[in-house]
């Protein structure tokens, strides 16, 4: 009879830290490390990037295809990137996402190394080690745990973004602020205006850092029960609705995420299980930082008639939620500023208040 255990480590640590592009060059052997960045990031930014091989991947969603991870794969090929070397990614979460899966698999890991350069990756992507492909029109199908070892946060790559991809990272910040309720909530309320600079967007950045922290080393592998208080799933608030928003409009996936989050607080509201004050609390943030704040605006900011036929799209991409299960799907659930479970919903009722939501 064979009895064996295999302790198996699956230890993943990161360094998240502030410092300017320059100093990358610190944080890596820069003889054996490989850079992965988009065009706009390389025109943008490239003179300060550090003198390693570069690999440029398509931007944005296009970057998440088997293609696209089938190139950069070739290009590791092409300059002999081995174990020792480190993958060093520069850009948005799209960026980060493609080049941490194939850091992940490359040789069966590599060394990653990212440099967010978008709100949204600074704030969310890049901590928590989750990466991903998209595969037929479904987001993160297939991906991997596999933390970077180094974060480097400069802000200062932020100046050059766009409002709408600046507005895309602030629906992640405020589904954080969500999550923790109180003084981080109060301070999302108290900026004053869409676009923050200087300390506020530091600490905006901070909050969101330590929020998401907070439940990665908790559950760095999502593998705590769904009513665990620190259940990662937890950080999906307004993904579920977001997600399916996302596929039917093409938006930037933080304002495809406004509005799922607008829309899982009006669920709640009309199930008695979130305050109105609370859910016209985060309405009016959403309005504040120029956010789509219900399906119909979603449909409006991607320029789609808001019929029918888009309706039952959205729907459609509900049910193929990777969090589904059978006739049920696994949400987020805010229930007050600060309170969040996850908890079991019936699919057929989150399709039916899609079709009518505002
Ligand atoms: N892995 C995770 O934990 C996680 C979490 C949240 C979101 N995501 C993923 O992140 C992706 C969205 O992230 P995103 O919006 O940052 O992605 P992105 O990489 O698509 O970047 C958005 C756009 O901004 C441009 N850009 C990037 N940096 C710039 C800069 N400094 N100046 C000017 N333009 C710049 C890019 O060229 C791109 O056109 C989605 O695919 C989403 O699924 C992953």
């Amino acid at each position: 009879m064979i009895d064996l255990r295999l302790e198996s480590v699956r230890r993943q640590s990161t360094r998240v830290r502030s410092g300017d592009l320059e100093s990358l060059a610190a944080l890596v052997d820069t003889s054996r490390a490989v850079l992965v960045c988009d065009p706009e990031v390389r025109r943008l930014h490239g003179a300060k990037l550090p003198p390693c091989p570069v690999i440029v991947v398509p931007r944005g969603e296009e970057g998440k295809s088997f293609a696209s991870f089938a190139s950069l794969a070739e290009g590791f090929a092409a300059e002999a990137v081995d174990r020792g070397w480190t993958v060093v990614a520069v850009g948005g979460g799209a960026v980060l996402d493609l080049a941490g899966f194939a850091a992940a698999t490359w040789l069966r890991g590599v060394d990653a190394v990212f440099v967010p350069s978008t709100l949204l990756a600074m704030a969310d992507a890049s901590v928590g080690g989750k990466n991903g492909l998209d595969l037929g029109g479904r987001k993160n199908q297939v991906g991997a745990f596999h933390a970077p070892r180094e974060v480097l946060l400069d802000l200062s790559l932020l100046d050059t973004l766009p409002d709408a991809e600046f507005a895309s990272g602030m629906a992640e910040a405020l589904k954080h602020g969500v999550i923790e309720g109180g003084a981080h909530f109060a301070f999302l309320e108290g900026l004053r205006n869409g676009r923050p600079s200087g300390a506020a967007l530091e600490e905006l950045v901070a909050r969101s850092v330590a929020c998401k922290a907070r439940f990665v080393e908790a559950d760095p592998f999502e593998e705590l029960p769904s009513e665990a208080p620190l259940s990662r799933r937890v950080l999906n608030l307004g993904h579920t609705i977001g997600h399916a928003i996302e596929s039917a409009t093409g938006l930037p996936h933080g304002l495809a995420v406004a509005a799922g989050l607008a829309s899982i607080c009006r669920f709640q509201a009309s199930h008695g299980e979130l305050a109105a004050r609370d859910a016209e609390r985060i309405g009016r943030l959403l309005d504040t930082f120029g956010l789509p704040a219900s399906v119909a605006e979603a449909a409006a900011l991607a320029g789609i008639d808001d019929s029918p036929s888009f309706r039952t799209r959205v729907a459609a991409a509900l049910s193929a939620d990777k969090k589904r299960d059978g006739s049920g799907i696994l949400a987020a659930l805010p229930c007050a500023l600060g309170t969040v479970r996850v908890g079991r919903v019936a699919l057929a009722e989150l399709s039916s208040f899609v079709m009518e939501a505002p």
